[in-house]
């Protein structure tokens, strides 16, 4: 069963319980939260006090991705926001072993990011110790993207990896994921798709979910 994490990026952000209630009742299964800190990625969104806002508006678990340089300082306390699922970028980090274990430690799941430019070599070291490995089909920053194709590959290469770990280890797929598009990736094996623009812009966004879901 594929999973569909809409992205409140692309929510109202003068509304955002709302925006996680409307998502939560379209169906979806997590709610993917986008903290951006204009220093990682050239943008910059919202942080713990909005999570621990929106966690009293669903009881879904929140997919927090965070696009932040040095993630290891602020990652227990998304936890704490009410986090369940915590991922980072591993290129932002001096410490992704002990940012993991910390995410752990607090008994949520953790994962690592890879944007398109980034090579497999940076998640291989912590196949023994993720719970999701995410990758961009776009450049992190913005929604609203084209997702760009040479990623599928990757996809492929990903879920070899995590076959080979022999763990249950999800394969999210973040960023231009459309209703023509979501068969590609999850016929390579992606277990959640993030759909920003495409749930909360389409005219019928609990259809949208069934599509993707496919
Ligand atoms: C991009 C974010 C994505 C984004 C996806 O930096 O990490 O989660 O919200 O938006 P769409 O689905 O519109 O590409
Ligand atoms: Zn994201």
């Amino acid at each position: 069963m594929i999973k569909v994490a809409p992205s409140i990026l692309s929510g109202d952000f003068a509304n955002m319980g709302k925006s996680v209630e409307d998502a939560t009742i379209w169906g979806a299964d997590y709610i993917h939260f986008d903290v951006m800190d204009g220093v990682f990625v050239p943008n910059i969104t919202f942080g713990m006090p909005m999570c621990k806002a929106i966690r009293k508006h669903t009881a879904l678990p929140i997919d927090a991705h965070l696009m932040i340089t040095l993630p290891e300082k602020y990652v227990e306390q998304f936890c704490d926001a009410g986090a369940d699922i915590v991922t980072f970028h591993p290129d932002a980090s001096e410490n992704v072993a002990g940012a993991l274990d910390a995410i752990k430690r607090k008994g949520k799941r953790c994962g690592l990011v890879l944007n398109p430019d980034k090579g497999v070599d940076l998640i291989a070291p912590y196949m023994d110790r993720v719970d999701m490995i995410v990758l961009m089909g776009v450049f992190a920053g913005f929604g609203g993207q084209k997702f760009i194709p040479t990623v599928l590959d990757k996809i492929s290469q990903v879920h070899q990896m995590i076959v080979d770990s022999g763990r249950a280890i999800e394969l999210e797929l973040d960023g231009g994921v459309t209703e023509e598009n979501a068969r590609s990736m999850t016929d390579r094996g992606v277990d959640v798709l993030v759909g920003g623009s495409s749930v909360f812009r389409s005219a019928d966004p609990a259809k949208t979910i069934l599509v993707l879901r496919g």
